[in-house]
C-alpha cells in the first residue's frame, strides 16, 4: 500500500456522500467520492450522472447550453470551448462552466454573460474616474467572480490569470494556493463564505495525495502549489464523465520547486475563516485538526539544522524561481511563525498532541528571538557589523555567524535611512542577504514576528524609501535587483528575472493587501491609502497585470499575465479593509505575553549584550 494511503487523515467515508462536505454542497447529480485511480494514486473525483455528462458533451461540441440554474453562452463559453476543441474531452476543462445548486445568488448571476471589463481612465488632475457606471472596484469584483473555478458544481477557488487573449496559458489556468489567499479573504470580507470553506476542505484532501518525482516522495503534510479541475471520461462508461482534482506539488512546476508556503498559507486562511465567520466547526473537524498537525509535523521535524528557522530550497515560496533565496528566507520564516501562532490558537487540546504543542511553543520562542535579534538591520546594526571581529571561536561570540564586514554592500551604506530599518532577506553561516524582501517584512509585522518597535521602523523605512520601493506602482517584491555578474551567477542567467523585472526587483500589485494589513495593524492606514491611490491610477487601464518592470515600475512586466487574479483580489482586499479596518484582525496576531517573557529571558542571556557574563538563563514555555 502506498504511504499516502496509510496516513489519509479522514476515514474516507467521512468525506464521501455521508460526509460533512457532501452535506454542504453535493447534490444528487454530483456524487463525490474518493477512490483509488491506480494502486499508487488517489484522486478526488466527482462522478457526473446523466444530466451532468450531457452538459460536458455539449461543451465539448462547442455549443452553448442552458441548465435549470443558469445560462452560459457567449464570450465566456467560447474561451472554454476553444480549450475543449483544441485538446479533446480528456483534456482539462475549466469547470467554471458548471452551475451549482448551492451557489450564492450573486455568484450565480455573475455566471451570465458579462460585458468586457470596463477600464477606468485618468482625469486631467490624475485622479481616477470610472468609465460608464462602473467603478474600478465593481470591475474588480466582476473579474474576480469570472475567475472562480467550480468543482462538482461548487466554487472551490480562483484561477491564477484569466486573460481571454493570452495564447500561452502554462499553469496560470490552475488554482494556486498562495494566489487564492487574497481571493479568499476578499470573499470572506464580502460575506461569501462557501468558496473559502470549500477551498479549505478540498485542498485538505489533496494534502494526502501521493506525490513523487523520479521515485522520491517528499514528507507527508505538504500542500500542493496548485491544482486544476479535469473532466475525464469515466472508466468503462463512455456515457459518463467525471471531474478530477489534479494537484501539482512541484513535480510538474517549472524548476520542480516544492511549495513550502502552501500549507502555511492554508493554516492562516483557516484561522481567518473562523475569525471572520464565527464558524469554528471547520477548524474543529477531526480531519482539519489532523491536517494542521501534519503540516506542523513536517515543519517541526528534526533535521541537521542549527537554527530555529526553516531550511528550504530556492523558489519555495512566492519567489518560485532561482533568486538566491535558498537557506532561511525571511518570507518563509514569517509565514512559518504566523502559521505556528494561528495553529496554536486552533489546535484542540487532546492527549496525543501535548508533545507537538510543546515543540510548537519552543519553536515560536526560538524563532521569534532569532529573527528579531539576527535579521534586524538599521543604521546602528550596520555600524556594528562594520566593526565586527571575525573568526571568533567561542560560545559567547558576538559575530556568531562569522560575517565579514566586507559583505556590507555599497548600495546599502547610503541607502539605509537614519530612521527606520528592516529584516534582512536571509541569514546563513558567513552570509547575510542584505536585500529587502517586502512580503517577509510585511508579514512579520502582521504576525508580530517583528516587535512593535521594529514593525514601526519597517513602516518608517517604507515611507522613507517610497521612491524606490513603490514609485509608480506598489510594491517591489525585493530591493535592489541583482545585476551583471551577480545576476548571471545567482539567477543562473534567468531571462525572466533580468534586473528590475519579475522577481528580481519587479513590482507586484498583489502585495498591496499585505501592505494594507500591516499598516492598519500599526495604526498607519494612510500608508496603504497612498498606495491604493497609485494603483487606481493605472491598474485597470493596464488590465490588471501580474507585475511591473523597471526601477520605478513604469512598464507592464515583460512577460506579465494580464487579468492576474491576485492583483485584482489584492486591490479588493485593500479597499475592503480600508473601509472596515477592524476586519484586519482576522489576519493579524498580537504579541503574546508568554512569548515576550521568554524572549526577554533570551535577550538578557545573549552574549552580544552580556559579553564576559557566563551565566545563561534557561527558559521554559
Ligand atoms: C508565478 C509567481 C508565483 C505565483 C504564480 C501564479 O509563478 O512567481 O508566486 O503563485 O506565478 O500566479
Amino acid at each position: 500500500m502506498a504511504a499516502s494511503e496509510t496516513v489519509l487523515r479522514v476515514p474516507l467515508g467521512s468525506l464521501s456522500p455521508s460526509c460533512n462536505l457532501a452535506s454542504s454542497f453535493v447534490n444528487s447529480a454530483h456524487i463525490l467520492s474518493f477512490k483509488p485511480v491506480s494502486r499508487t494514486k488517489r484522486s478526488l473525483r466527482c462522478t457526473n450522472s446523466d444530466e451532468f455528462s450531457r452538459v460536458s458533451k455539449t461543451v465539448a461540441r462547442g455549443k452553448s447550453f442552458h441548465t435549470p440554474n443558469c445560462a452560459l453562452k457567449g464570450k465566456k463559453l467560447v474561451s472554454t470551448i476553444c480549450k475543449c476543441q483544441k485538446h479533446d474531452v480528456e483534456e482539462n476543462i475549466r469547470s467554471t462552466l458548471l452551475p451549482s445548486e448551492g451557489l450564492s445568488s450573486e455568484l450565480k448571476s455573475d455566471l451570465d454573460e458579462k460585458p468586457l471589463p470596463v477600464n477606468g481612465s485618468l482625469s486631467s488632475n490624475g485622479n481616477v474616474q470610472s468609465v460608464g457606471s462602473k467603478s474600478i472596484e465593481d470591475e474588480a469584483w466582476d473579474l474576480l467572480r469570472q475567475s472562480v473555478v467550480f468543482y462538482c458544481g461548487s466554487p472551490i477557488g480562483t484561477i491564477a490569470a484569466n486573460d481571454p487573449n493570452s495564447t500561452s496559458v502554462l499553469n496560470y489556468d490552475q488554482v494556486f494556493i498562495r494566489d487564492f489567499i487574497p481571493s479568499g479573504i476578499a470573499f470572506l470580507l464580502k460575506g461569501e463564505y462557501d468558496i473559502v470553506r470549500n477551498f479549505i476542505l478540498y485542498t485538505l484532501q489533496l494534502q494526502s495525495w501521493e506525490k513523487t518525482m523520479d521515485c522520491h516522495s517528499p514528507g507527508q503534510g505538504l500542500m500542493p502549489a496548485s491544482f486544476k479541475v479535469k473532466v475525464v471520461p469515466l472508466d468503462g462508461d463512455d456515457s459518463m464523465t467525471e471531474e478530477v482534482l489534479d494537484p501539482d506539488f512541484g513535480e510538474a512546476a517549472i524548476g520542480r520547486v516544492a511549495p513550502v508556503d502552501s500549507g502555511l498559507w492554508w493554516i492562516i486562511l483557516l484561522r481567518a475563516y473562523g475569525k471572520c465567520t464565527g464558524d469554528l466547526s471547520v477548524q474543529e473537524r477531526v480531519d482539519v485538526q489532523t491536517g494542521i498537525k501534519m503540516i506542523l509535523k513536517l515543519c517541526l521535524a528534526d533535521g541537521f539544522d542549527m537554527f530555529p528557522t526553516l531550511l528550504v530550497t530556492d523558489g519555495s515560496c512566492m519567489i518560485d524561481r532561482r533568486m538566491g533565496i535558498h537557506g532561511h528566507p525571511l518570507e518563509i520564516q514569517a509565514l512559518f511563525y504566523s502559521a505556528l501562532v494561528c495553529a496554536r490558537e486552533m489546535l484542540t487540546p487532546e492527549d496525543g498532541s501535548a508533545d507537538l504543542i510543546r515543540a510548537l511553543n519552543n519553536r515560536l520562542v526560538a524563532l521569534n528571538f532569532h529573527i528579531r535579534e539576527y535579521y534586524w538591520l538599521d543604521l546602528k546594526k550596520i555600524n556594528e557589523i562594520y566593526r565586527y571581529q571575525t573568526e571568533e571561536y567561542s560560545y559567547d561570540a558576538v559575530n556568531k555567524f562569522n560575517i565579514y564586514p566586507d559583505q556590507i554592500p555599497s548600495w546599502l551604506v547610503d541607502f539605509m535611512p537614519n530612521r527606520g530599518g528592516y529584516l534582512i532577506g536571509n541569514l546563513q553561516p558567513a552570509h547575510m542577504d542584505f536585500r529587502f524582501f517586502s512580503l517577509g517584512n510585511l508579514w512579520s509585522i502582521v504576525s508580530s514576528l517583528a516587535s512593535n518597535e521594529q514593525s514601526h521602523a519597517i513602516l518608517d523605512f517604507v515611507e522613507a524609501k517610497w521612491a524606490e520601493l513603490v514609485a509608480d506602482m506598489p510594491f517591489k517584491i525585493c530591493y535592489p535587483a541583482l545585476e551583471g555578474e551577480e545576476w548571471r551567477i545567482i539567477t543562473g542567467s534567468d531571462p525572466k528575472n533580468t534586473p528590475w523585472s519579475y522577481h528580481n526587483g519587479g513590482a507586484w500589485p498583489t502585495l498591496l493587501w499585505q501592505l494594507t494589513v500591516a499598516s492598519i495593524k500599526m495604526g498607519r492606514p494612510e500608508i496603504a491609502e497612498k498606495a491604493v491611490e497609485l494603483v487606481e491610477r493605472r491598474i485597470s487601464i493596464d488590465k490588471w497585470p501580474e507585475y511591473y518592470d523597471t526601477k520605478r515600475a513604469r512598464f507592464i512586466g515583460k512577460q506579465a499575465r494580464l487579468y492576474q487574479t491576485w492583483s485584482i483580489a489584492g486591490y479588493l482586499v485593500a479597499k475592503l479593509l480600508l473601509a472596515n479596518p477592524a476586519a484586519a484582525k482576522f489576519l493579524t496576531s498580537e504579541e503574546d505575553s508568554d512569548l515576550t517573557n521568554a524572549f526577554s529571558c533570551m535577550i538578557s542571556a545573549n552574549p552580544r549584550r552580556t559579553r564576559g557574563r557566563k551565566k545563561s538563563q534557561p527558559f521554559i514555555v
